[in-house]
C-alpha cells in the first residue's frame, strides 16, 4: 500500500526533524506566508490539519490566532503523539485522528473552516488529488479555504525530471549522514508525485474553488504554498 510506505518513513521522525531544522524544505518561508493568512482571519475558525506530522510549525502559526477547534490526521502514530504534545498549549477543542487523510476526507460529513495540508498531498497520485479537491470543497463553508504547502514541478517536467532536479539540490543536505540521506531519497523517489502550479490551479477550479493564489515559492521553485477560496 503506498500510504503504508509513507508511514514507515515518517515513523522515523528524527530524520524529518533534522530536515526541517535545517530548513531544507523551506518551512520558514512557507509557514510565514501561511501565518499571514491565519493572522488575518477575523472570526473564530476550525482547522483540519491533514498529514499534520508533529504539528510544530502549524502550532506556531496558530498561536495567538482565532483558532476555535483543531483537528489533526496522520498515518504515523509517532508523528501524531508529537502533535498532541505540540498542541498541548491550545485550550480549545481538539482531536487527533490516526488514519489515512484521503479516506477520512472521503468519509467525513462535518464541515470545517480551514483545510490545511503541509507536504502530504503530493503522495496521492494525480487522479486522487482531483477527488481530494472535490471532497475538500464539499466540506468547506462559503467563507472557507483550502491551504496547502507542497512540492511543485514545472508544467513541462516529468516526474523523473523533477525528482532528478530535486536530488541535485538535496544531495548537498550536509546535516544528514549518508544513511539518512539515502532514506530521504528512497522516500521521495518512491512516494512523491509533485504537480505543477498550473495543474493545481486547474484541479482547484474543476472542484469549484472560486480563486486560487500562490502565497509562496522557494528560490529553486521546488515548493509552493497555495490558498484556495471557496
Ligand atoms: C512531510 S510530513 C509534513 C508534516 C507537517 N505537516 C509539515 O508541514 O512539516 C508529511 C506528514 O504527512 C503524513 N501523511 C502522508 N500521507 C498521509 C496519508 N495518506 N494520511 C495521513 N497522513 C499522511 C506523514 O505521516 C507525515 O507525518
Amino acid at each position: 500500500m503506498p500510504a503504508e510506505k509513507v508511514r514507515e518513513f515518517f515513523d522515523q521522525w528524527e530524520i524529518y526533524r533534522k530536515v526541517v531544522g535545517a530548513d531544507y524544505l523551506n518551512h520558514r518561508g512557507a509557514y510565514a506566508a501561511i501565518g499571514e493568512v491565519i493572522a488575518r482571519m477575523a472570526q473564530p475558525f476550525s482547522f483540519l490539519d491533514l498529514g499534520a506530522g508533529d504539528a510544530s510549525a502549524t502550532a506556531t502559526v496558530l498561536h495567538d490566532s482565532k483558532l476555535q477547534h483543531y483537528e489533526a490526521v496522520d498515518i504515523s502514530a509517532v508523528a501524531l503523539s508529537l502533535a498532541e504534545k505540540n498542541m498541548a498549549g491550545f485550550s480549545g477543542g481538539k482531536k487527533f485522528i490516526h488514519g489515512d487523510f484521503f479516506q477520512q476526507v472521503k468519509e467525513r460529513r462535518e464541515s470545517c473552516d480551514v483545510i490545511f495540508l503541509g507536504l502530504s498531498l503530493h503522495h496521492l497520485p494525480e487522479a486522487d488529488k482531483g477527488t481530494f479537491f472535490s471532497k475538500a470543497r464539499a466540506l468547506l463553508p462559503a467563507d472557507g479555504r483550502l491551504i496547502f504547502y507542497e512540492p511543485i514541478r514545472t508544467v513541462t517536467e516529468s516526474r523523473e525530471e523533477i525528482l532528478a532536479r530535486w536530488w541535485e539540490v538535496a544531495r548537498h543536505w550536509t546535516e544528514l549522514n549518508a544513511a539518512e540521506l539515502q532514506k530521504v531519497k528512497d522516500h521521495v523517489f518512491g512516494s512523491d508525485y509533485p504537480e505543477s502550479v498550473e495543474g493545481y490551479f486547474a484541479m482547484a477550479e474543476r472542484a469549484g474553488f472560486r480563486g486560487t493564489r500562490v502565497l509562496f515559492t522557494d528560490p529553486d521553485r521546488l515548493y509552493a504554498v497555495f490558498d484556495c477560496a471557496v
